[in-house]
């Protein structure tokens, strides 16, 4: 049976749910390599002082969002704008794509029958604006058709603090149901491995940006604050 719930543990000592160490105390072996096998990326991008083009941004957000009444795809409550973020964000909107841009090309590769050529191609970009207030998050989801993608937040509304008030980003385990179907309560027990099978999250902090895989699942959590939550999404595609 799959279920080790009811067995006895040959060694034990308890963990932090948190963290995962690593610990190979054995007889007679040498040693104990534990290589990362297809890792994923996830790209927490901090910026200079970003108090000025988050005022500016939250100004030109909330304008459209006051004339615009958006689109409902994988918000659950919530005010997303259509994927032209480009064409009426000006320039503040301008240097927050051209830095994802830069920080993507340098995470990229393009292979040419010659050789491996480090950065991307001439991307094509479409971004979107989110405002969410109490109550909104997002089902989830991927971005099918793209290569890259990600979300830079004007305002996290409070999330970034250590506040329980939601707001997450949810990240899946891509390696799908493994290991939850078939043993819940098992484990890996080796750095990072903790939440296999399952989901990680990441607390969205104001002027921050993250950047990952299109491919890679993910969720917003309810917001369970009393303010605004500002973010500009995007996606990087050939
Ligand atoms: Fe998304």
């Amino acid at each position: 049976m799959g279920d080790a719930g009811g067995s006895p543990l040959t060694q034990s000592r308890p963990l932090r749910k948190d963290r995962a160490e690593s610990l190979f105390d054995l007889p007679v072996i040498t040693d104990v390599e534990v290589q990362n096998r297809y890792p994923t990326p996830f790209l927490v991008v901090s910026l200079d002082d970003t108090s000025s083009l988050n005022d500016r941004l939250r100004e030109i957000i909330l304008g459209r969002a006051a004339v615009d009444p958006g689109v409902s795809l994988s918000n659950d409550g919530g005010w997303q704008s259509t994927p032209d973020f480009a064409d009426w964000s000006g320039a503040p909107g301008a240097q927050l794509l051209d830095l994802a841009i830069k920080v993507a090309d340098s995470a990229t590769a393009l292979e040419t029958e010659q050789d491996l050529q480090r950065g991307g191609p001439a991307w094509k970009i479409n971004a979107w604006a989110n405002v969410n207030g109490p109550g909104h998050g997002n089902h989830p989801h991927h971005h099918p058709a793209a290569f890259w993608t990600g979300v830079y937040w004007v305002d996290d509304g409070g999330s970034g603090t250590d506040e329980p008030i939601g707001g997450e980003l949810e990240i899946h385990d891509p390696r799908g149901v493994l290991p939850a179907f078939y043993a819940p309560r098992l484990r890996y027990a080796l750095p990072g491995y903790l939440s296999a099978g399952g989901q990680d999250f990441f607390k969205p902090r104001t002027g921050t940006m993250v950047i990952f895989p299109a491919w890679l699942v993910h969720a917003v959590r309810a917001y369970a604050g009393s303010s605004l939550r500002i973010s500009v999404a995007f996606n990087l595609s050939i």
